[in-house]
């Protein structure tokens, strides 16, 4: 594996593969990489001649300038699943490599970026949306790969693909979860023993509302989740919301959508974490 550092290093790399006629995969990512980047980046490599895997903390897209300074920083671990799983480049560039000025595109794709994430962290996906659109432009893949535990982030990529007409395909790979269920994310490393089976109740809520929607409605399956994770200690909920999978916008029947999700935040203590579940479709 190939660990570089800088745009030109990585574009000579890749444009000698491609000559060669390779396809080339990419997964963008910000590091501290589990078993959940890791089902995304073995599906690069298996269906890519080239991955490509950006480790790169982007500072745009965090509105909580406290969740940027302690997000984990973990290279030299990251770099060792990266050439283990036959990563071809891992690319970790510095800040003022990605943004040698200040990027002032603004990227707006609503209704998908004016609810849920889009409420609660104002100026987060223009930021995804700079530093994935600038990998897109760097690497020039011909397939990308995002999870689906960051769902509106998927929508709006797809989207931002649509109106950009990136050419290249987006694939969506599900949600890795811990054998107990908690979904795997960056941020469970911030918590403590404690707070980790406090978590752990929100996909079990998940789950036992998935069972109790076949036989309830929207509005009360609503309140099921909302009372079940009040009633959680040391849990926070900051939303949860039953959306039309493509058009994230609230359904109020389940008549209304072929494709039913459930995408919920909470605060365990201070980590903000995220799950989501399909109802339908
Ligand atoms: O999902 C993430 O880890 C990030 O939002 C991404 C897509 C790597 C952009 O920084």
């Amino acid at each position: 594996m190939n660990i570089v550092h800088t745009i030109k290093d990585l574009q000579a790399g890749l444009t000698a593969l491609r000559a060669q006629g390779k396809t080339v995969g990419l997964v963008p990512t910000m590091g501290a990489l589990h078993a959940g980047h890791a089902s995304l980046v073995k599906r690069c490599v298996a269906e890519n001649d080239v991955a490509v895997v950006s480790v790169f903390v982007n500072p745009t897209q965090f509105n909580d300038k406290n969740d940027l300074v302690k997000y984990p920083r973990t290279l030299e671990a990251d770099c060792r699943l990266l050439e283990a799983c036959g990563v071809t480049f891992a690319f970790a560039p510095s800040v003022e490599e990605m943004y040698p000025e200040p990027d002032t595109r603004q990227f707006s794709y609503p209704p998908l970026d004016t609810v849920m994430e889009g409420i609660f962290r104002p100026g987060h996906f223009n930021g995804v949306c700079q530093v994935v659109s600038k990998l897109f432009d760097i690497v020039k893949p011909d397939r990308a790969y995002f999870g689906e535990k960051d769902f509106q982030q998927l929508a709006i990529i797809r989207e931002m693909v649509r109106q950009m007409n990136f050419p290249l395909e987006i694939v969506g790979c599900p949600i890795v979860r811990e054998e107990d269920g908690l979904a795997l994310s960056s941020r469970n490393a911030r918590l403590s023993a404690d707070e980790r089976q406090q978590a752990l109740q929100i996909s079990k809520v998940l789950f036992e509302s998935r069972e109790f929607a076949t036989t309830h409605t929207v509005a009360e399956t609503q309140k099921f989740v909302e009372d079940a994770i009040a009633a959680a200690p040391g849990l926070r909920l900051e939303y949860f919301e039953l959306v039309d999978g493509n058009t994230l916008q609230k359904i109020a029947d389940w008549e209304e959508t072929e494709y039913a999700v459930g995408c919920i935040t909470v605060f365990c203590g201070e980590v903000r974490l995220i799950d989501n579940i399909k109802y339908k479709g």
